[in-house]
């Protein structure tokens, strides 16, 4: 598949290392392709690997968006009509709004992506190394039922187990997730070592 990830951070990275190794086209859009930082990068993808935001969105069946929750709102404005018919997975928190997803804002800017909500639960360093204890880790994610077979897929190539909790009403379910991981990683000190499993007949 033709993946764009937007941002370039620990989970544009991490996701994006993990799907060129399971045989996708990759490339990331970033606000200033030409800069110097960019260069480790360029080396492991190549010069194609690393466009602008909107080349990297035209290049891509599915966008994946890795920048910070409050970014989200300026690159939908900006970006809103090239997400057209596109699957847009966005993985970001928004911790200064009400709500840490961004489904209302995309849907807005962008009534025509195909959204999913996916990666934004556990932290980046559990996508790095899927496994705890032996144990594969679970992905709980939402969206758009004609995005599922796609991002079912592309958690599976990062090594994580699929849990599909239904369409993108679910998103505020999904959020208690990664609310529920903040408060153990973080607020009770367990570590960023920490993931879920369901458990079922
Ligand atoms: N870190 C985690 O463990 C984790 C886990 C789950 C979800 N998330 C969510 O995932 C998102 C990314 O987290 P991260 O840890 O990867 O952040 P990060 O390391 O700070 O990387 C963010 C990236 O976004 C880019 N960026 C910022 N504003 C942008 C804009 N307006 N347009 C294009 N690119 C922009 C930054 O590029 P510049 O270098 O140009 O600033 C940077 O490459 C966040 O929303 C976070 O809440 C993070």
């Amino acid at each position: 598949m033709n993946i764009a990830v937007i941002g370039a951070g620990n989970i544009g990275k991490t996701l994006g290392e993990k799907w060129v190794a399971a045989g996708h086209t990759l490339r990331f859009g970033v606000r200033n392709p030409a800069d110097p930082k960019f260069d480790t990068l360029r080396q492991r993808f190549g010069v194609a690997g690393v466009l602008s935001v909107a080349e990297a969105i035209d290049a891509a069946e599915i966008v994946v968006l890795a920048v910070p929750g409050a970014a989200v709102a300026e690159i939908a404005a900006e970006h809103g009509a090239r997400l057209a018919g596109k699957i847009v997975i966005d993985t970001t928190n928004n911790g200064r709004a009400a709500t840490l997803h961004n489904v209302d804002i995309l849907s807005a800017a962008a009534p025509d992506a195909i959204q999913a909500r996916a990666f934004s639960t556990l932290g980046w360093e559990n996508f790095a190394t899927p496994v705890l204890g032996g144990t594969q880790i679970d992905l709980f994610y939402c969206g758009d039922p004609r995005a599922r077979a796609t991002t079912d897929r592309l958690i599976a190539d990062i090594g994580l187990r699929p849990i599909y909790i239904g369409g993108l009403d679910a998103a505020a379910t999904v959020d208690g997730v990664a609310r529920l991981w903040f408060a153990l990683a973080l607020g009770q000190k367990m570590g960023r070592r920490l993931a879920f499993k369901l458990l079922s007949e």
